[in-house]
């Protein structure tokens, strides 16, 4: 009877605990799971992942890739980048972000910047203040939870801005260009390598996309000559830092 009562008992147990954990896990399970919620980071690493050797003199420039990553012409482009041992930035949009988590390890690997150029490219001019920042901080937690790095710079869409985006936004900078290399209305190589290069100079951030082949192949001509002309390849952290700007809120073109 004892035998009995007790194996009963240890039923009720069971049965109780289990009952108890599925309560507790279900009061505790947010309605609906977001998919990227800010995730507890230990110890905040910023990129870039790693500083270029710049020495007082150098000449120096920085590449920037807007609108991917894209299968097709990212990766092309990395692997140029790490053939060439030199970086660039790359300004993400969310959209394109799910099943390219490789690509953007692979650019941390090989010491590029990751910047946020929002989820889907709206003006943001036109939307509220919550929704510039869910565009932001979607983009900002993905990059985090898959590459252990904290994005810093955000480039606008189309580059715009004004008073009230740059005070939501303060704490971040805000980097622009001074070189477009208007490759998207151009289509040519050529063309579009020529322009950058007639304007490049000093401190020059350069406009382009890496979604487009032709941008890729004016990539490589863009390169061959500056690195020929001895400039050195920097991300646009290190840029703002080379060049003292303050970083908070500002907006930055560089030269
Ligand atoms: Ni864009």
């Amino acid at each position: 009877m004892i035998h009995i009562i007790s194996k009963k008992s240890i039923y009720a147990i069971i049965i109780l605990i289990a009952f108890t954990s599925t309560v507790i896990y279900l009061y505790n399970s947010p309605k609906t799971l977001p998919v990227f919620e800010s995730s507890p980071v230990e110890e905040e690493l910023y990129f870039p992942a790693f500083n270029v050797n710049v020495k007082n003199g150098d000449k120096v420039v920085a590449l920037t890739f807007d609108d991917g990553p894209s299968r097709e012409y990212t990766t092309l482009i990395l692997d140029y980048l790490k053939e060439k041992k030199i970086v660039a930035t790359f300004f993400v949009l969310g959209v394109n972000l799910k099943y390219n988590d490789d690509i953007l390890i692979d650019m941390v690997k090989n010491g590029c910047e990751i910047g946020n150029h929002s989820i889907n490219h709206k003006q943001f001019k036109y939307l509220k203040n919550n929704e510039i920042k869910r565009q932001i901080n979607y983009v900002d937690n993905y990059v985090r939870d898959v590459t252990g790095f904290t994005i810093r710079a955000i480039r606008t869409p189309y580059g715009e801005y004004n008073e009230r985006i740059r005070k939501l936004l303060v704490n971040r900078p805000i980097v622009l260009w001074n070189i477009d290399s208007e490759d998207w209305k151009k289509k040519d190589a050529l063309k579009i390598a020529e322009s950058v290069c007639d304007n490049v100079e000093n401190g020059s951030i350069i406009l382009l996309h890496d979604i487009f082949d032709y941008s890729y192949e004016a990539t490589i001509l863009i390169v061959e000559e500056l690195l020929f002309r001895g400039y050195k390849f920097v991300t646009v952290s290190q840029l703002l830092e080379l060049e003292d700007e303050c970083t908070n809120g500002l907006v930055f073109r560089s030269k």
